[in-house]
């Protein structure tokens, strides 16, 4: 049958990946293992609000067939394109952000890597054996949920975790959407992120707070602040089950910038501060 809508695209292997379906499937995934961000949903679902979502973020290794090169060319089957870039020099990381032109109802995307080659010898050794298991390239799966890695045991975890929390996460939770964002901008009863922190902390929400639960300013045209990530349980490869951190919400304020229009980016420096959301506590 034929198949024909302006969020379809055809990817490498001939088969049609539907822009929405993704997001979809990323998001019953994402609450698998973030039920806070369900009910944070449904607070706001309660007070009438539509949530729209600002943009969801990936982590990987910088692994070729992997990497964000390969990230860039997934995306583009699905319509998106790079605009910006950044780097996160103390924790070993760089990232591109992704939108897809002409379409501003489309969720942004955040995409980082980490620079293995950066990390201790141990680290990397501990990050060879875990993706091992890896073949091909990335695919839009991978980032639905499916765990590709070679688990690793609960002492490569720490050690791994102890060089970088990031590589940590990514060797247990895999490619899935890191968090996703509540677009402060779309919803009509909140006047601001002052009001929507009130809510969650009068929820006893627990929210990130390094460098202070608010993350940049008016003048940086963006302002954000995240909760601090589920726990789940993980069974490592040698068969110690302990709680790790999983996934967070995040929440988004933007503002217009010097030229009038509202600000697509992202702030390197609340971003940076939004990656410890999943540091073991
Ligand atoms: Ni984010």
């Amino acid at each position: 049958m034929r198949h024909s809508c302006r969020y379809c695209f055809t990817n490498q292997k001939g088969l049609i990946m539907d822009r929405d379906a993704f997001f979809n499937s990323m998001w019953n995934q994402y609450i698998q293992v973030t039920p806070q961000a369900q009910s944070i949903l449904n607070l706001f679902q309660s007070r009438g609000e539509t949530v729209i979502n600002d943009h969801v973020a990936f982590r990987t290794f910088d692994i070729q067939g992997f990497d964000l090169n390969r990230a860039s060319e997934l995306l583009m089957t699905i319509g998106y394109e790079a605009f910006d870039q950044y780097t996160f020099p103390d924790k070993h990381l760089r990232a591109k952000a992704y939108a897809v032109p002409n379409d501003s109802d489309a969720p942004k995307i955040f995409f980082s890597e980490l620079i293995c080659s950066e990390l201790d010898h141990d680290a990397q050794a501990i990050i060879h054996e875990v993706t091992s298991t890896l073949e091909g390239e990335l695919t839009l799966s991978d980032l639905t949920g499916l765990y590709p890695f070679n688990k690793p045991t609960s002492g490569q975890y720490q050690i791994l975790a102890n060089a970088s929390e990031y590589a940590g996460w990514l060797s247990t939770m895999g490619y899935q959407a890191n968090h996703f964002t509540v677009s402060i901008n779309h919803l009509k009863s909140f006047e601001s992120i002052d009001d929507v922190i009130a809510l969650l902390e009068s929820n006893h929400f627990a929210l990130n707070t390094v460098g202070g639960v608010l993350k940049g300013t008016a003048d940086d045209c963006l302002v954000q602040a995240s909760t601090i990530a589920d726990k789940i349980p993980c069974t490592f490869a040698d068969g110690v089950e302990e709680m790790i951190p999983s996934c967070f919400y995040e929440f988004a304020q933007r503002f217009t910038d010097p030229s009038g229009e509202l600000f697509q980016g992202f702030v390197p420096n609340n971003a940076n501060a939004i990656f410890e959301s999943t540091d073991r506590q």
